[in-house]
């Protein structure tokens, strides 16, 4: 028999092999919902979630030889009612399109009435290697206003100025801000762009697994020069390159698919240099509250 329950965060480490590596961290700390199918006390499934009003499905997994028996049919119904009793009003989900078990997270969340699945990313995969002998990269150039430092480089004065700004949405949205997941931050190719003390735009990149750097924010002020943001994400591929070298070969980057200036520069210039270009997708559904959720099981 198969029982589906939440994880005590000493139980949960065992589930780790069913959730990618970049959330194997995750499963002990608060914060964090994870959902345990197991059968005679072997786990066989995982669903794990950013709980908050806002609550992020973060992966869900059946080990092969468990899966179409409903299971993750079951653990995403637990977790729905957990992160509801915990005040989450809406689960939000995104997956890879185009990926053997594509189908069925498609089919899981549709049946779990989420709404229809919407393209939300480009994921490019890149060998900094080949990445570096693009003309992008090779023959990147020195921003026309201020002058390229490394994130590391930036002195506490700076930095305690860009973290009071950066609040502020009308200066920083909040998709661009610098400060987020600072231990994984990867120093040796994130950057700022340093105009006369001012920080005037940054390229933030975060190691993800041990072979590949993710970058992650991209983001130049108003105001500042044109072409500024092409030649921070430049120069911070080829200090990975040059820095890390078989250390870290492999980057990575999301592209919001409504960012059309991007998506028709990577599709012009960048294409040819990368390993892959994959779609995302993503879909959410507004949480029943609780006592509505329990009666729907
Ligand atoms: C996606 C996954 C979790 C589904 O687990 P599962 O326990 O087999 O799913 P369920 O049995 O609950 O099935 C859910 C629905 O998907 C359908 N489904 C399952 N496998 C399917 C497949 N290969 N193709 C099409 N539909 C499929 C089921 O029929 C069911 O729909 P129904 O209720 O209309 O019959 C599982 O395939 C898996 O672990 N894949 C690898 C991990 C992964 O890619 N996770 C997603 C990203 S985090």
């Amino acid at each position: 028999m198969i029982t589906v329950a939440p994880l005590a965060a000493r139980d949960a480490v065992a589930f780790g092999h069913l959730t990618f590596p970049l959330f194997r961290s995750l499963l002990a700390e608060a914060g964090t919902l994870a959902i345990g199918a197991a059968c005679a006390g072997q786990p066989v499934g995982l669903a794990l979630a950013r709980a908050g009003r806002e609550a992020e499905l973060l992966s869900i997994a059946v080990a092969g030889p468990w899966r179409q028996r409903g299971v993750a049919g079951r653990l995403l119904a637990e977790l729905e009612v957990r992160l509801a009793a915990c005040g989450s009003e809406r689960l939000s989900a995104v997956w890879i399109a185009g990926q053997p078990s594509t189908p069925a997270v498609e089919r899981l969340l549709a049946r779990r009435g989420f709404a229809p699945p919407q393209a939300r990313m480009l994921v490019c995969r890149a060998r900094l290697a080949r990445l570096a002998e693009s003309s992008f990269v090779a023959r990147r150039r020195a921003p026309r206003r201020g002058r390229i430092v490394g994130w590391d480089e930036l002195t506490a004065a700076q930095r305690d100025a860009l973290r009071a700004s950066t609040r502020d949405p009308a200066r920083c949205p909040d998709w661009a801000r610098p400060f987020f997941e600072e231990e994984r931050i990867e120093a040796a190719c994130s950057v700022a762009l340093e105009d006369d003390g001012a920080v005037l735009g940054w390229m933030i990149a975060h190691r993800i697994a041990p072979d590949t750097v993710r970058y992650s924010r991209l983001y130049v002020l108003r105001g500042s020069a044109q072409g500024a943001g092409f030649a921070l994400a430049a120069e911070a591929a080829w200090r990975q390159h040059s820095r890390l070298g078989n250390a870290a070969p492999f980057g990575s980057c999301d592209l919001a698919v409504s960012n059309r200036m991007m998506t028709n520069f990577l599709g012009r210039h960048l294409r040819p240099w990368l390993e892959s270009v994959t779609a995302s997708k993503g879909a959410c559904k507004v949480l029943a509250p609780l006592a509505a959720a329990v009666g729907d099981r």
